[in-house]
């Protein structure tokens, strides 16, 4: 992926990781478009760094999405990548019959809203030169965390999807695969502040140094994601999983 001159869009960019690689990737030299819900944040990241373009937008809405689309892309026929990184992280009681709104809400806004936002900039991408697709999984698309299985399950499709997309793109588009491990955002509630998780600086310098790398790796796999992302080929699936999941006390 080329470092410098790009037009990316970001979704999920008004906080945590999108808004930290924004701020990255607009000191780096590339025009930055920034996508989310929340106005007052949207205002104060394009205040703070001025040149970035903000657009408010519910990515689960995929009329909205769409007129979003063709707004950026009117407004900035340059763009060459997207950041596909908007997402929500609920945990789920699944072992009695429940109110399934929050599992819908994470497919709709985790698997279904990447899914449409890429299809609908896959023929301007497919067009430009230095295109590149950018998912966000997890390391918990790896080994699942038990007390958030539909969140883990949405990660789990977005790999299997960026595989596929990868081969039916190749030639034309890159596809990277960024998979944060447990970083300090607001996902979560208490998660900004859990010292067992990765601070988010160390986190995106360590994205921005794998970006940068070339060729750009296939899956953007930070210091801490291997113990969850080679679980099962290393032999040693079942100990993570459950190391995992006791270490989050449930
Ligand atoms: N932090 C971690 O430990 C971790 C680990 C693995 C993967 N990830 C993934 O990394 C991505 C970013 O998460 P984060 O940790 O940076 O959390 P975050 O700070 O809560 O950021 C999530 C972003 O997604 C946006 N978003 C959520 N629903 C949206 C919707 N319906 N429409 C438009 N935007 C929406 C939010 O913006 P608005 O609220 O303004 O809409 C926000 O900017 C997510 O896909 C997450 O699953 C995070």
């Amino acid at each position: 992926m080329r470092q410098t001159g790009n037009t990316i869009l970001i979704t999920g960019g008004t906080s945590g990781i999108g808004r930290a690689l924004a701020e990255r990737f607009h000191a780096a030299g590339n025009k930055v478009i920034i996508a989310g819900r929340r106005q007052a944040l949207l205002d104060e990241v394009t205040a703070a760094n001025p040149g970035i373009a903000g657009y408010a937008v519910d990515m689960v809405d995929g009329a909205a999405t769409d007129a979003f689309v063709q707004g950026v892309l009117a407004d900035h026929p340059a763009l060459n990548i997207v950041i596909a990184n908007a997402g929500i992280m609920r945990a789920e009681d699944a072992s009695h019959r429940r109110d399934l709104s929050d599992a819908e809400e994470m497919i709709a806004t985790n698997l279904t809203a990447p899914i449409r936002l890429i299809d609908a900039l896959v023929d301007h991408l497919s067009a430009q030169a230095d295109a590149a697709i950018v998912t966000v999984s997890s390391g918990l698309a790896f080994v699942p965390l038990a007390a958030t299985p539909t969140y883990s399950a949405t990660k789990a499709a977005i790999h299997s999807y960026s595989q596929s997309l990868r081969w039916q793109l190749r030639g034309k588009v890159e596809v990277i695969e960024l998979a944060p491990p447990a970083v300090q955002t607001d996902l979560t509630p208490g998660q900004a502040t859990n010292a067992a998780y990765m601070p988010l600086q160390q986190f995106t310098d360590e994205v921005m140094a794998l970006f940068a790398l070339t060729p750009t790796p296939a899956e953007i796999q930070v210091s801490t994601l291997p113990f969850l992302r080679h679980a099962e080929a290393e032999g040693r699936y079942d100990a993570t999983f459950e190391a995992l999941n006791n270490s989050y006390g449930h």
